[in-house]
């Protein structure tokens, strides 16, 4: 299957990129990241132009990639500034590829497709990585499954209590049914639990004992965006407030290969801010809880990828949000091969 091109894909989190050559696999091609002295991320394919070697073996000088092989040296655009044993200089047509590049609310975003199509209005609205008043943990996982996987996984919380039985368990989860509500290219879902037992999470980092009353939300957009914001109180009568926040989980997927993909999540909290006990804790435990879905995920994979009876997946209730998500990168996915073909 192939990927949607013209989108904008997190290929890093802004700490992984120094001013040293960093390499990731996106969509089946190799990129190499760098960040020149003015701090900006510059983006190239990672295959020099003259015999293919890979430009992350190489070094960074200033705001260039020099060449491991034969020196040849590259501007983050791609223009070759240098080509020591061609006096002459390789000529206009010798060039890396380059790629646009945003950073932003601590993630690297490139645009995978035609740069002349590149929208930045496009990006994600991740403020709340960085926004004051939130405190943020970040982590990544590669996973050697198909990024799809990620995405139903996410969709489903229903695999709360299953999966993540010392993190994230939700008593009241299960039961409680999903509002699934598609606009145009947007999934949104919502989830009401009322007068349940707290998240082992939330005892520990709410400090929250008694009942509870829960709210979820989900929001997806293509290619692989989808943001989760969760709310709780003690336990009480009466409306609650959507708007009042307690914290965020916000997750860029990425494809690498057809059967597997980058997966950027981050924790992002309006309570606590300085309390630095809260920050590990978040950390260790949604670490721990993605780690427990990443295990699945790959162990799914494999089982669909050695099936041969040809036989579909089965949708349920709870997979209603998965498969909204499915049919509108499906939909995408033709517009896509429309396009091209005309
Ligand atoms: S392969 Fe890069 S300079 Fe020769
Ligand atoms: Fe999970």
């Amino acid at each position: 299957m192939p990927f949607l091109r013209n989108q904008w894909y997190v290929a890093a989190q802004s700490s992984e990129i120094e001013a040293r050559p960093f390499a990731r696999w996106i969509l089946g091609e190799p990129l190499v990241l760098f960040r020149r002295r003015d701090g900006s991320v510059a983006a190239l394919e990672d295959r020099c132009p003259h015999r293919r070697a890979p430009l992350s073996a190489g070094e960074v000088l200033g705001d260039e990639i020099q060449c491991g092989y034969h020196g040849a040296r590259f501007k983050g655009d791609g223009t070759c500034t240098l080509f020591p044993s061609q006096p002459s200089g390789p000529g206009r047509g010798f060039a890396a590829r380059s790629y646009r590049v945003v950073e932003r609310q601590a993630l690297v975003f490139v645009w995978m497709g035609d740069a002349a199509r590149a929208d930045t209005e496009a990006l994600p609205d991740w403020s709340a990585n960085t926004a004051p008043g939130w405190k943020a943990v970040h982590g990544y996982r590669h996973v050697k499954g198909h990024y799809q996987l990620v995405l139903d996984n996410l969709l489903d919380l229903t695999h709360l209590p299953f999966v993540h039985k010392t993190t994230l368990a939700q008593p009241g989860m299960v039961e409680a049914p999903t509002k699934v509500e598609v606009e145009g290219d947007v999934v949104r879902t919502l989830r009401v639990m009322r007068e349940v037992d707290p998240a082992p999470i939330h005892r520990v980092v709410r400090k929250f004992e008694g009942k509870v009353d829960r709210w979820q939300t989900s929001e997806f957009r293509a290619p692989g965006y989808i943001g989760i914001t969760l709310g709780l109180r003690p336990a009480a009568p009466g409306e609650l407030r959507m708007d009042e926040v307690s914290h965020m989980v916000i997750n860029s997927i990425t494809p690498e290969t057809e059967r597997s993909c980058h997966y950027f999540w981050s924790l992002t909290r309006r309570f606590a801010l300085e309390d630095e006990e809260v920050t590990r804790q978040f950390r260790e435990m949604t670490g721990a809880a993605f780690e427990e879905d990443a295990a699945l995920i790959e162990a799914q994979q494999r089982m669909i990828e050695s099936d041969a009876s040809g036989r579909s997946l089965v949708g349920f209730r709870e997979d209603q949000a998965g498969l909204a998500a499915r049919r509108i990168i499906a939909r995408m996915l033709e517009e896509q091969s429309q396009r091209a073909a005309a």
